[in-house]
């Protein structure tokens, strides 16, 4: 299969398989083959990356908890450069005024960071936004008509206003953040995302400026304070943590809503069961995690000490990438993995991860997929795809899964 050659270098057919970017319109095929052979392979990524990819649930579960496993960005930018085979491919993401974040840090700067912004992300918490995020959906709703870009119009406007308004950022800045967080998580040539987070961060340093000078309600003047008062988050921690958040929130919700509805839409029986039975929403919204996570194959950590999985010893030093997508469509966790039913119970999927990393903003995407799909349902009896199924593709990119263009009519 093209996207699964194994290298032509010479090496032993169980040397390490380049996956190229066709990889992404077809990943399930090429995960389930990659399964069946272990527990884990020898992988190069799209831009050179030379990584161990682990593809069973029971392995990527426990992995995903390891400590062995360690997500520190110091470490991980050095060994970048050591494991990248491709030259002038990829970059390593690690730009540092961008990369002392939560996500790339293991304890205890983990756990401090992470606490700073727990509270604000609880279900309890995010529950109080019900109202607000109802009105911007009635509102994406009243806007749409005849054949339309269902993410454009509305499955990614929604989590965006969300996530600026819970932050606080200017609502005319969010077409510059579009363009460079979608720079940032595609297949982009390293000197397009050098240029991306190199604008990001002084656009989050003045951002921060601005906030210190006049606060406002929100979470970003709070971490501001947070940051002035002392010695629990540092300038940079703080300006990446905004950089997590809104690229976190921009990125991913907007691919559980548009993998969710293109699933629903390309199985009608499922569509009937939902429309039939609206209390089988939050169940289905965890089956659209399950069926076509957000998160692509890439949840990046490295080796801290000599790691065994199955029969092999990855040395130290070395990276080990999850795949949540493959886990979840594990036979020996899930029946029938490759069935979208609505019906599924619900659980255990690691589509948000698992662990100490597991996604702060789970409750927040549950809430918005929730309201989004319910919504869209009650309004359009018609809905229906506006492109032969086999037309749509997939962002090249790695890190996260979704839909260059969802074309759909609304009646
Ligand atoms: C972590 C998925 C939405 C903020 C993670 C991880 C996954 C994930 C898989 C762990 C990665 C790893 O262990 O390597 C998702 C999915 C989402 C979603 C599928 C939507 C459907 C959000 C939203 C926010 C958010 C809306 C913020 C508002 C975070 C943060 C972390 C994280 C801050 C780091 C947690 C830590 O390191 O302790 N997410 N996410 N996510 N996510 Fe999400």
């Amino acid at each position: 299969m093209r996207a699964v050659d194994p290298v032509d270098d010479g090496q032993a057919v169980d040397g390490p398989i380049r996956l190229d970017l066709d990889f992404v319109q077809d990943p399930h095929t090429a995960l389930e083959l990659m399964r069946a052979e272990g527990p884990v392979r020898q992988a190069i990524m799209p831009r050179g990356l030379r990584v161990w990819l682990v593809t069973g649930y029971s392995d990527a579960r426990s992995l995903l908890a390891d400590p062995r496993l360690s997500k520190d960005y110091r470490s991980a930018g050095t060994l970048f450069d050591k494991h990248v085979t491709a030259t002038g491919g990829a970059s390593s993401g690690f730009t540092q005024s961008l990369a002392a974040h939560m996500l790339n840090s293991d304890p205890p700067d983990h756990t401090r960071l992470r606490k700073l912004v727990n509270k604000a992300f609880t279900a309890r918490t995010i529950a109080r936004l019900r109202p607000r995020i109802e009105e911007i959906t009635a509102g994406l709703l009243d806007d749409m008509s005849g054949t339309v870009d269902l993410l454009e119009t509305f499955a990614f406007p929604l989590p965006i206003t969300v996530i600026c308004e819970l932050l606080g950022i200017p609502d005319d800045d969010k077409e510059d953040f579009r363009r460079w967080s979608g720079t940032l998580v595609s297949a982009s040539p390293a000197e397009d995302v050098e240029r991306a987070s190199g604008e990001m961060s002084s656009y989050l340093l003045s951002l921060v400026e601005a906030k210190r000078a006049a606060p406002g309600d929100d979470l970003l003047s709070s971490l501001v304070h947070v940051s002035d008062e002392g010695d629990q988050l540092s300038e940079v921690e703080l300006v990446s943590m905004i950089f997590l958040l809104l690229v976190a929130g921009h990125e991913t919700t907007v691919n559980l809503i548009g993998n969710g509805v293109l699933a629903l839409l390309r199985h009608p029986d499922q569509l009937a069961a939902l429309r039939a039975d609206p209390s089988l929403v939050p169940n289905a919204v965890e089956e659209f995690l399950r069926y076509e996570g957000p998160v692509n194959i890439a949840t990046l950590r490295f080796t801290a000490e000599p790691l065994p999985v199955g029969d092999v010893t990855i040395p130290e030093g070395e990276f080990v990438m999850i795949s949540l997508l493959a886990a979840n469509r594990d036979s020996t966790r899930f029946a029938e993995p490759d069935r979208f039913d609505v019906r599924r119970p619900a659980g255990g999927h690691l589509a948000f991860g698992h662990g100490i990393h597991f996604c702060v903003g789970a409750p927040l995407a549950r809430l918005e997929a929730d309201i989004a799909v319910r919504r869209l349902l009650e309004r359009f009896a018609d809905l229906r795809l506006a492109a032969e199924p086999e037309s749509l593709r997939w962002r090249d990119s790695t890190l996260m899964r979704g839909l260059e263009t969802l074309p759909v009519r609304v009646g």
